[in-house]
């Protein structure tokens, strides 16, 4: 399975709490950020068993912040790690870290599992993610769990405001204005990846609206007549789209 399956049996005597499963979706989603330096966030330090982990998965020279609300965490902190107090329900604490140690390329919250938290944190830090960078939440089946402010179908959980942000990414394309007005986070926001327990938002900053392309004998045509016409009416109105 690649480097987990190296680590795991190496593993130290700190403790790391991981569901089997993620270590695949960490091969899938972090492996192209191994090349070069990046920076990294983790929310959720417990025992301290994922700092030595992620050290030696990223490549020298990375930033790798971790944060955590009990204050024995500290302890934690490692040669080449930061671990800072406090908690991820609190925006100004998580604008500061963005301040001192942002952007962030890769950020995973695997912090308290409850749903407020998850929501806030992401929307703290989702602006102070990079360009293709990635946001992970883990344990979202927390949003099953009405002691987590889950609950099936409970629109404030997270994995029903992750479902919404799928609409988000697609308001480009609505013609009902008043119904499901354009929404920013589409300008930023690239794929909404639902896994088990696991769901990642990759972002990406796009410059200009989607752009339809006619291909033929080696001319493309561009056009965004289909988002233009009547007001970015949708796409889907006409049968031809353009
Ligand atoms: C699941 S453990 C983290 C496990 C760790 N990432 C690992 O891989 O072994 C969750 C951690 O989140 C911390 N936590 C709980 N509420 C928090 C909050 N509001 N802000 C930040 N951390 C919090 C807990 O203190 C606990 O250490």
């Amino acid at each position: 399975m690649g480097f987990f399956s190296d680590y795991i049996p190496r593993s130290g005597d700190k403790l790391l709490t991981k569901w089997a499963h993620y270590f695949e979706i960490y091969e899938r989603e972090l492996t192209r950020f191994r090349a070069r330096p990046v920076t990294f966030m983790e929310i959720g330090v417990f025992r301290g068993g994922s700092l030595p982990m992620w050290k030696e998965f990223f490549a020298p020279g990375s930033t790798l912040v971790f944060i955590d609300i009990d204050p024995d965490c500290k302890a934690h902190e490692i040669e080449g790690t930061h671990v800072e107090i406090g908690s991820q329900g609190d925006p100004a604490f998580l604008a500061s870290l963005a301040d001192r140690y942002g952007p962030f390329d890769v950020i995973l919250d695997d912090g308290s599992h409850l749903c407020p938290h998850q929501i806030a944190s992401f929307e703290a830090l989702w602006p102070h993610l990079t360009d293709r960078g990635v946001y992970m939440v883990e344990d979202c089946h927390s949003s099953y769990w009405p002691g987590f402010g889950g609950g099936y179908r409970n629109e404030a959980s997270f994995i029903e405001y992750s479902k919404r942000l799928i609409d988000r990414m697609h308001s480009w394309y609505t013609d009902q204005d008043a119904l499901f007005p354009f929404d920013d986070m589409a300008r930023h926001l690239n794929s909404v990846r639902f896994y088990d327990s696991i769901v990642v938002c990759e972002k990406l900053d796009k410059q200009q609206p989607p752009t339809s392309l006619a291909i033929r004998n080696g001319k493309v045509e561009p056009s965004r007549k289909a988002l233009t016409l009547r007001n970015r009416s949708s796409v889907f109105a006409n049968k031809d789209g353009r």
